[in-house]
């Protein structure tokens, strides 16, 4: 398959996802709801995959059939390849195939270095680095089979492009994101699938999250854009990355972090 076939489906303003289907982990709360209404709204079947709360998912899956596209519900644990390929052929059979990954899931386990135990490590790097290469493999298969090419989309973080003291694991497994991101996009452009990729800064969607967070609340002040960003500004740059209007992109990170990564003088200090 050629770049100029991949994922040649035809693109109607506000409806860039009619006639796919998308994947999106981590899709019954914040960012990956977000997502996965953003793509619902514009046409695409969505299946809402959460870890553990179904009854989330199910709510989300409810408001995307509320809009008219169709939904599927599913909880998956995704550093399990087992349920992730089950679950990946139940929704190519479902939906026809499968067009768009977004590898939303994520875990952070906060702590100082010298402070952070082995099984949070592993935990950190589990789900967000070999979760995303156990469902890219799995989709890049599916997609490979199909024969018309489609879109992940990874979800790293700032983290993974400046450091924050406290971060533990999870800057380091952001970074590796950002790395696998740049491998699949390489090997996997003759298969027409384009591999991009996120990464968002300080993101928070709850009324008075200020009060509950004041160091964060200090930090955003500083940010050149001085304020926390929303989920749905996130979905908005997922969904450009997923859909026809990034045929020519692959093997980017675009940042949304109200220019955090610009600058030099957030670091909290420690
Ligand atoms: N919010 C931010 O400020 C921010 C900033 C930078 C990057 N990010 C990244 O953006 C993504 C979404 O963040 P968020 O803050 O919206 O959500 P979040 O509250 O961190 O939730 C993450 C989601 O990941 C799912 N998950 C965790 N472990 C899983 C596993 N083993 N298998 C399947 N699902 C699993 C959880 O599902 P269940 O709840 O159903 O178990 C949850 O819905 C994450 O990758 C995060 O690291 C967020």
């Amino acid at each position: 398959m050629t770049s100029k076939q991949a994922f040649d489906i035809p693109s109607c303003p506000g409806r860039r996802f009619a006639g796919c289907s998308a994947i999106v982990t981590g899709a019954a709360r914040g960012i990956g709801r977000a997502i996965a209404l953003r793509i619902g709204a514009e046409g695409g079947a969505v299946a809402v995959v959460a870890g553990s709360d179904r009854a989330g998912a199910e709510a989300v899956a409810a408001e995307i059939e509320a809009g008219g596209s169709r939904a599927s519900v599913h909880t998956v644990d995704v550093t399990d390849r087992v349920q992730i390929e089950r679950l990946f052929d139940e929704v190519a059979a479902a939906f026809g195939g499968i067009d768009v990954l977004i590898n939303n899931a994520g875990l952070g386990r906060p702590a100082r270095l010298l402070d952070l135990d082995e099984t949070a490590w592993d935990d950190v790097f589990r789900v967000n680095a070999k979760g995303v290469f156990l469902a890219s493999v799995a989709v890049a298969r599916h997609m490979a089979a199909q024969g018309r090419g489609g879109a992940i989309v990874n979800i790293a973080g700032a983290s993974a492009h400046r450091c924050y003291p406290g971060a533990g694991a999870y800057g380091p497994s952001k970074a590796a994101v950002v790395s696998l991101t740049r491998q699949m996009a390489l090997e996997w452009a003759d298969l027409g699938i384009r591999v991009n990729g996120v990464s968002p800064g300080p993101i928070r969607s709850i009324d008075g999250w200020e009060a509950r967070e004041p160091a964060l609340a200090e930090e955003v002040l500083r940010l050149p854009l001085k304020r926390a960003g929303t989920p749905e500004e996130v979905a908005a740059a997922v969904c450009h990355l997923a859909s026809k209007e990034a045929t020519y992109t692959t093997g980017q990170m675009l940042v949304v972090d109200g220019g955090g990564v610009e600058t030099w003088y957030l670091s909290l200090g420690g």
